[in-house]
């Protein structure tokens, strides 16, 4: 096959969502593809909430090799699938699915994409870490799951809402300590925590002055990591950094959950630094 070239053998993959038009994962995954000298190639579909079960069976008869999901429809799209995998059930959500010969299996990569950023990226031990968690929501459950699998001992989910978060630490507690607080109970906690992870949209552009933790709680040695990668700086990692702590971005995660897709579908390592490469130079382009 000359390279580059699509034929009758090459293996369809997608990203599913509305809307669609500013995913990055097309680019990643296609210069994946090519790295790797693989024949597959990697598009977005534009698909609204209720063409989402056609699009789903779609897969199966177009014999595509697999897809993403994002939002609105990463709940939606789980009762029409044959298998959910169990961290994709804690989570409550799919973000990834594997066609098996018509059988679709979906995961959730974003929390197993998440710890190997936060691991890679700072090097960090988790089997001693002290973890508070801020929000409670889909993103917060996957990534609470992963972290308790990696042997975090102890893990404190607070929340504005705290009720939310008492039932998510009641989830997670199945798996390792998980203690539930509202957003004013972190001043108790805080002197024993070792790593903050922010999982809410609380300082996302255009918010960008908003920041989900005081800048009293934050110190030298912490680890301060945000999920949100647009600002690719948050406030909170801006004064994290103004203080001496470890600051950790979102992009990584969005990266490894990309690459974690990509290691499902093919059974190949994914080549991450050119994923990152390329993913990098489209959001300095995007101006
Ligand atoms: P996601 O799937 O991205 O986690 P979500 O399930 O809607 O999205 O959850 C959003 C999280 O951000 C929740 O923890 C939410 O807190 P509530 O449960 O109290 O709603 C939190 N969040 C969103 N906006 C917030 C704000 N302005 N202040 C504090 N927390 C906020």
């Amino acid at each position: 096959m000359k390279k580059g070239l699509l034929n009758s053998q090459t293996v369809l993959y997608g990203v599913l969502g509305d809307p669609i038009g500013h995913s990055r994962s097309p680019i990643m995954h296609n210069r994946a593809f090519r790295e790797l000298g693989l024949n597959a190639a990697y598009t977005a579909f534009h698909v609204s909430a209720d063409r989402l079960h056609g699009a789903v069976e779609g897969i199966r008869a177009l014999g595509l090799g697999g897809v993403n999901v994002t939002i609105p429809h990463k709940v939606e799209i789980m009762p029409y699938l044959d298998h959910i995998d169990e961290g994709a059930r804690v989570a409550g959500a799919v973000n990834t699915v594997v066609n098996r010969g018509g059988v679709l299996t979906g995961y959730n990569t974003d929390g197993i994409g998440y710890v190997r950023s936060l691991k890679e990226e700072t090097g960090v031990d988790l089997t001693t870490a002290r973890v508070l968690i801020l929000g409670a929501g889909g993103a917060a459950r996957g990534v609470a799951y992963e972290l308790a699998r990696e042997g975090v001992p102890c893990i404190y989910i607070a929340n504005r809402t705290s009720k939310r978060a008492n039932e998510l630490a009641a989830i997670i507690d199945k798996y390792t300590e998980a203690i539930g607080l509202g957003m004013d109970e972190i001043g108790d906690i805080m002197h024993e925590v070792t790593i903050v992870i922010n999982t809410t949209s609380v300082g996302m552009s255009p918010n960008v002055n908003e920041t989900p933790l005081s800048a009293d709680y934050l110190h030298r040695g912490l680890i301060v990591s945000d999920l949100i990668y647009n600002p690719r700086v948050t406030k909170l990692l801006q004064e994290a950094e103004a203080c001496g702590a470890r600051p950790h971005g979102g992009l990584g995660m969005f990266i490894f959950q990309g690459a974690c897709a990509f290691e499902l579908w093919t059974g190949k390592p994914a080549p991450i630094e050119v994923m990152r490469e390329i993913v990098l130079e489209s959001l300095q382009n995007r101006g």
